[in-house]
C-alpha cells in the first residue's frame, strides 16, 4: 500500500470509531427508539368532544359546539404550518403541555408562572386516547411554504 491508502485506511478507521463512540454517548432520556402505535383519526375526534377539549380550542377544517363556562382565547390546532407538525410534538404537546409552549401565542395568554394553561391529563387519559387524539390532529395541519414577499424589478 502507498502513503495515500493508509491515510484512507486511517480515515476510514477514525470515523467509524467516531460513529460508534456516538452510539454510546447517547442519553439515557433520548427519545430514540419511541413508537406509540398508530391510532384512530375518527375516534379521536369523539374524544376530543368527549374530553371537552374544544372548550378551550378550534380545529381547522372542524367544528364543534361551544362548551359553556370559562373558555377563550381559543387556541387554533390545526392549518397551515411551515414545517411537519411531528408526532413526537404532538404527543408532548398533550401530556406535557409545560414543556414548549404553542409558539403562536404570547406566553401570558397561555400560561401562567411558566406553567401552560392547558390542563394535564395524565392521570386518567389512556394511551388509546392519547394515540387516537394525535392521529385525529395531524390530519389537521397542512404543510405549505413559509410566506415571500417577491421584490419585482426594478423597483
Ligand atoms: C382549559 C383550556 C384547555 C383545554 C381544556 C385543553 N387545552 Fe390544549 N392548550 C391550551 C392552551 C392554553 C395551550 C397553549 C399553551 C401550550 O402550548 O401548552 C394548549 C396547547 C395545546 C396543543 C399544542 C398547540 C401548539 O400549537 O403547539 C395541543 C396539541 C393541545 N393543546 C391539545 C389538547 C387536547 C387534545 C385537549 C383535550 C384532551 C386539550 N388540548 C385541552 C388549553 C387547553
Amino acid at each position: 500500500m502507498n502513503k495515500t491508502s493508509y491515510q484512507i485506511v486511517a480515515l476510514t478507521f477514525a470515523l467509524s470509531l467516531l460513529l460508534v463512540l456516538d452510539g454510546c454517548a447517547r442519553e439515557p432520556s433520548s427519545p430514540a427508539g419511541f413508537r406509540l402505535p398508530d391510532g384512530n383519526a375518527n375516534t379521536g375526534r369523539e374524544t376530543f368532544l368527549y374530553m371537552h377539549c374544544h372548550q378551550c380550542h378550534t380545529v381547522s377544517g372542524d367544528e364543534f359546539p361551544i362548551v359553556a363556562g370559562e373558555a377563550p382565547p381559543y387556541v387554533q390546532l390545526g392549518g397551515p404550518v411551515t414545517k411537519v407538525k411531528t408526532y413526537g410534538e404532538l404527543v408532548t404537546a398533550i401530556i406535557n403541555p409545560s414543556h414548549k409552549l404553542a409558539p403562536a401565542y404570547a406566553e401570558d395568554v397561555v400560561s401562567e408562572d411558566g406553567e401552560s394553561k392547558m390542563p394535564v391529563y395524565n392521570e386518567f387519559m389512556t394511551v388509546q386516547e392519547l394515540i387516537d387524539l394525535v392521529a385525529y390532529l395531524q390530519n389537521r395541519y397542512e404543510v405549505v411554504a413559509p410566506p415571500y414577499d417577491y421584490r419585482i424589478y426594478p423597483y
